[in-house]
């Protein structure tokens, strides 16, 4: 599907953020370990938390579909299914790295697939710690999916300190560990994402500047009874497109601010964005508040490399929004950007070089020659089969001349199937 964005003058509303698809897809997979009955609701019908059910259910888990939420009958650690052949794992790094956890820690012999883009991305982050747990895996070479997972020894704990901030892997060999007898400790030096150790309750220790994760069979996996809430994600893309079009005003209730996720708020901020926070309250376990971004002038901001694990998924849209600041920002820090659903890198410079915008990319980063006066120029431009390339061109083609066209849109749906109908609501031309 193509899509024709026209360029808005400002966008005004308030808009219902799709639920979080990273916690979502942790709800399900975690929901199939309880031994008892989970019911989540805000399910997101978006594309990979759909997927983690259909996983779910293969594995034998019972889920119930209803009107936003779901209710899913565990199948415990002892009860999934010991050979369940393929499993789909679609567009979804998550489901496809966090499963792997999974099965080779029940012991499961299954291959998992998925398309063109989860079948180029690396695997062998998760197939190292996996294997010195004791599980066996064939993968199509390189180590990417196709990945033919067993395990015919027993399940060897590991202490494993992550060799990449990414709470993928993190969560992958936590889940592992959650089927050994003795405890699997997993060391961070830079904090990504915590969901998971917040949803399944596992112990977190502060040793010197580190953070140690255990995880063992001895720990009662919860049923996962909670509201998913606003993706912080999402709000991302408006966060941006309203700060760079004057005269804008967005309300964004019920978005999700955990720390560990919403570094890109106070880069943001540091720019001169104009974002109110007010509201702040618990959902579950989750730090949740309405926001209200309103345009404000940019300034250009170097990232910090410790400010990328917790602001990863953002990284594009942020680009965005330094094409219109007033002077040159800098991304360093950042070559996991280039093993996400697209080589993201490559595809914002593509998308900034054809919108006019100078900008150089780097191994590990851009840098980008911003100017507030600017006018973008309408253009072509291709998703590569990515939700989150797909809506920063559309952010992007906001501030152009002329219309421009986005290549396969429809990949948006990974996360934000309503994208482009909530950009039709607030868009004022
Ligand atoms: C995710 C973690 C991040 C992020 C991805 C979702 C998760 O990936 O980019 O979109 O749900 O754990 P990495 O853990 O590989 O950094």
């Amino acid at each position: 599907m193509n899509v024709l964005v026209t360029p808005v003058n400002c966008l005004k509303g308030t808009l219902h953020l799709p639920p979080d698809k990273s916690i979502a897809q942790r709800a399900a997979l975690f929901a199939l370990l309880s031994e008892s009955r989970s019911t989540i609701t805000n399910y997101p019908g978006a594309e990979d938390p759909q997927t983690a059910l259909s996983c779910i259910e293969h594995l034998g888990a019972t889920v119930l579909r209803g009107d936003g939420m779901v209710t899913v009958d565990g199948a415990g650690r002892d009860g999934i299914r010991k050979e369940p052949g393929e499993i789909d794992c679609g567009n979804s790094g998550t489901v496809m790295r966090l499963l792997s956890g999974i099965l080779a820690g029940a012991g499961v012999s299954a291959k998992l697939i998925g398309d063109d883009s989860l079948s180029s991305r690396p695997m062998k982050r998760i197939m190292d710690p996996l294997e010195k747990m004791g599980a066996t895996f064939a993968s199509a070479g390189g180590g990417v999916p196709p990945l033919h997972i067993s395990r015919k020894g027993p399940l060897k704990p590991i202490r494993f300190p992550l060799p990449v901030a990414s709470a993928q892997l993190k969560s992958c060999v936590l889940l592992a560990g959650l089927f050994g007898e003795e405890p699997t400790e997993v060391i961070e030096s830079v904090a990504s994402r915590n969901h998971t150790e917040t949803m399944l309750r596992l112990p977190v220790v502060r040793e010197g500047g580190k953070t140690v994760i255990t995880s063992s069979r001895q720990q009662i996996v919860p049923p996962q009874n909670l509201e998913i809430p606003g993706d912080f994600s999402a709000a991302g893309f408006w966060l941006v497109a309203a700060s760079i079009l004057e005269g804008s005003d967005l309300q964004l209730p019920g978005t999700g601010v955990n720390p560990t996720r919403c570094a890109a708020l106070h880069i943001l901020r540091k720019m001169g964005a104009d974002i109110e926070i007010s509201n702040e309250r618990m959902a579950g376990d989750e730090p949740i508040a309405d926001l209200r971004v309103r345009y404000a002038p940019l300034k250009p901001v170097d990232i910090e490399a410790e400010e990328i694990p917790n602001a990863i998924d953002e990284l594009p849209s942020l680009a965005v929004a330094m094409a219109f600041a007033d002077g040159i920002s800098r991304i360093r820090g950042a070559g996991e950007l280039r093993f996400k659903e697209s080589d993201r890198l490559a595809a914002m410079e593509a998308i900034l070089t054809s919108a006019g915008v100078s900008v150089t990319a780097h191994t590990d980063g851009l840098t980008i020659s911003g100017d507030p006066a600017r006018t973008a120029s309408g253009a072509l431009h291709d998703s590569m089969h990515d939700h989150r390339i797909a809506m920063s061109a559309a952010i992007m083609s906001l501030r152009a001349d002329d219309v421009s066209e986005i290549r396969n849109a429809e990949a948006a749906a990974v996360s934000y199937p309503a994208f482009w109908s909530d950009l039709d609501s607030v868009a004022h031309e």
